[in-house]
């Protein structure tokens, strides 16, 4: 049985008083409430301290956003996972469709960061996803096929994520179908039995991705092989981010 992990992206969003306040609300709640899955919460970098600090204690997971492949060195501007790691961090967002468009990123960069992940003790949540036109010309899964192929790193195990992102879904208000969410969390399923073999490919969490709201947490959350979502603008309201959790069968 894979708990559902609702996991909270909060991308270049928030200054120092409203995140520490939004997450310390969101701790608040989970005190005060036996949890029926498990929380994560990736601010950025420069709120990963008062966030920590804020989820003390609560059961929130702090994960970080991006990480570099080295463990340190002459990388400006970049973080490690070992920096992650130390400020609290169990987990960090890997080729998210922002960073493989704004950044360039691509699945054999992915992979090692996955691996810097796994060398630092951080639980990679790996994103793929196809876009509008990639869907359009009917080459959606195939292209998923060939990330998950090429983004996982060798030896993966139990503790790694995927995420499913359409890209055509993230901060749109379009959604996927539960019936295209259905079909392609069943061929990733089939691919991580695959690449992991039977135990670790079915106890890898599959998290779906695409704007994401408690309108249409609860039929997509009860969709088969979804294991949590990953949020973007919703997480940043916490009525909707506990309400997205809330909603978990
Ligand atoms: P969204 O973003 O929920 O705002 O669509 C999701 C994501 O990019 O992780």
């Amino acid at each position: 049985m894979r708990r559902k992990l609702i996991a909270g992206n909060w991308k270049m969003n928030g200054l120092r008083a409203g995140g520490a306040a939004l997450a310390g609300g969101l701790a608040e709640k989970c005190r005060a409430e036996a949890l029926t899955c498990d929380f994560l919460v990736c601010p950025p970098a420069h709120l990963l301290i008062p966030v920590s600090e804020a989820i003390a204690g609560s059961g929130i997971a702090l994960g970080g956003q991006d990480c570099h492949t080295g463990a340190s060195g002459a990388h400006t501007g970049d973080l490690s996972a070992e920096m992650l790691a130390d400020v609290g961090c169990s987990f960090v967002i890997l080729g998210h469709s922002e960073r493989r468009a704004d950044h360039g990123e691509g699945s054999d960069l992915v992979q090692a960061k996955a691996l810097a992940a796994a060398r630092a003790g951080l639980k990679a949540i790996v994103c793929v996803g196809e876009t509008a036109d990639e869907r359009k010309a009917g080459r959606a899964l195939e292209v998923i096929e060939t990330q998950i192929r090429q983004s996982l790193p060798e030896g993966a195990g139990a503790e790694l994520v995927v995420a499913y992102e359409p890209v055509w879904a993230i901060g749109t208000g379009l959604t996927a179908t539960p019936a295209d969410v259905a079909e392609v969390h069943a061929q990733i399923r089939q691919l991580l039995v695959e690449l992991c073999g039977a135990g670790v490919g079915d106890a890898i969490r599959i998290l779906y991705g695409g704007s994401v709201k408690p309108a249409n947490a609860a039929e997509l959350m009860a969709v088969d092989n979804v294991d949590g979502a990953l949020v973007g603008g919703a997480s940043l309201k916490l009525e909707d981010f506990w309400a997205i959790g809330s909603s978990c069968p």
